[in-house]
């Protein structure tokens, strides 16, 4: 019967799991991720993000035992995000240099060394209004808001931040933030741009845990329209000319032509962030039993290894550690 037909036969490479891993093209490895932490002020404060099952907003006193628990995962990069007690018009918290995310950079740097701190820069979570900038005539005024990014990045370096990662999402930010740090003596500090971050739903819960929900509008005048490809284009070329490092694709699930486009047109690291809203959105489903979490979501992380990220930002990475070691 078969003789008759002329057919590929691709099961010949699926008939075991040993055949399988010989021709697999894509494995995940602790290297690839970097966790995000969210250190808030006070003590003793341990709190689950009610969005967010197994993240917690952390003070610092929580924070040595943190990172002892994530290097022992194999967990090599932390992103850093602050949760201050106090905010203003201004945003001063993010460059304070006894500000939150100053202090935690600090002492994870004294008491965990090998870690690297990766330093969210932006303005969002210190601001009283809630937005990335400094606001002017009811918008956010970018090259206002600029000089505040710089010194923020300069003050999260000058505390031992190893990457600067902006977010903001202000036109120059890579420029701006380059010549600040090469002014104060930190040429080889890397820039991972958030070069194309899309104004995006998925990022509700993170704003949760980060305390930084606009208290009027939106984030649309400063982040990208979910619609547009070509765009992402023209942020990651910009990015590059700027000096960026690394370039960000956020969010990644539903961006994963984006990450892929990216990668194909650019020669530098790309990172995808799988965003709150996707962790939480497979959390509530595996917790009423819908899904298989585990095999849900290491499918979904290699899909955007397979898209082309070369590291990925992930709420899943400790649940990755445990997985990969089994
Ligand atoms: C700060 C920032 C945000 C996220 C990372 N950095 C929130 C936002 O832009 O509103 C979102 C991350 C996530 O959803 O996990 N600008």
């Amino acid at each position: 019967m078969t003789d008759k037909y002329d057919f590929k036969r691709h099961r010949r490479l699926r008939s075991s799991a040993a055949m399988r891993s010989m021709v697999r093209e894509t494995q995940l490895q602790m290297d690839d991720f970097i966790y995000p932490i969210f250190v808030v002020e006070g003590n003793d404060i341990k709190k689950e993000v009610p969005s967010m099952p197994g993240v917690f907003q952390v003070s610092l006193d929580y924070v040595k035992a943190e990172m002892e628990e994530l290097q022992s995962l194999g967990i090599k990069a932390v992103m850093v995000f602050g949760v201050p007690a106090e905010k203003d018009e201004q945003g001063t918290g993010a460059f304070a240099d006894t500000g939150i995310v100053q202090e935690a950079t600090r002492l994870i740097k004294r008491e965990v060394p090998r870690m690297l701190v990766v330093a969210d820069t932006c303005l969002c979570e210190y601001t009283s209004h809630g937005h990335c900038g400094v606001i002017h005539n009811h918008d956010v005024d970018n090259d206002a808001s600029l000089e505040l990014l710089a010194k923020t990045a300069v003050s999260q370096v000058e505390a031992g931040a190893d990457i600067i990662a902006p977010s903001n999402m202000m036109d120059g930010f890579v420029t701006v933030i380059r010549h600040a740090l090469d002014g104060a003596g930190y040429p080889n500090v890397p820039i991972m741009s958030y070069a194309v971050k899309y104004a995006s739903a998925f990022y509700g819960p993170f704003r949760d845990a980060a305390d930084s929900t606009p208290q009027f509008g939106d984030r649309k005048t400063y982040q990208m329209d979910p619609s547009n490809r070509l765009e992402a284009i023209r942020e990651a070329e910009s990015d590059m000319e700027e000096g960026a490092d690394f370039l960000i694709v956020k969010p990644a699930m539903s961006y994963l032509d984006i990450v892929r486009d990216v990668k194909n047109n650019f020669n530098a690291p790309v990172v995808a962030y799988n965003v709150s809203g996707e962790y939480s959105m497979v959390k509530a489903a595996a917790q009423n039993g819908w899904i298989n979490e585990k095999e849900l979501v290491l499918e979904k992380l290699t899909a955007m290894k397979r898209a082309g990220a070369d590291l990925i930002i992930s709420y899943f990475a400790k649940d990755v550690a445990k997985w990969l070691g089994e």
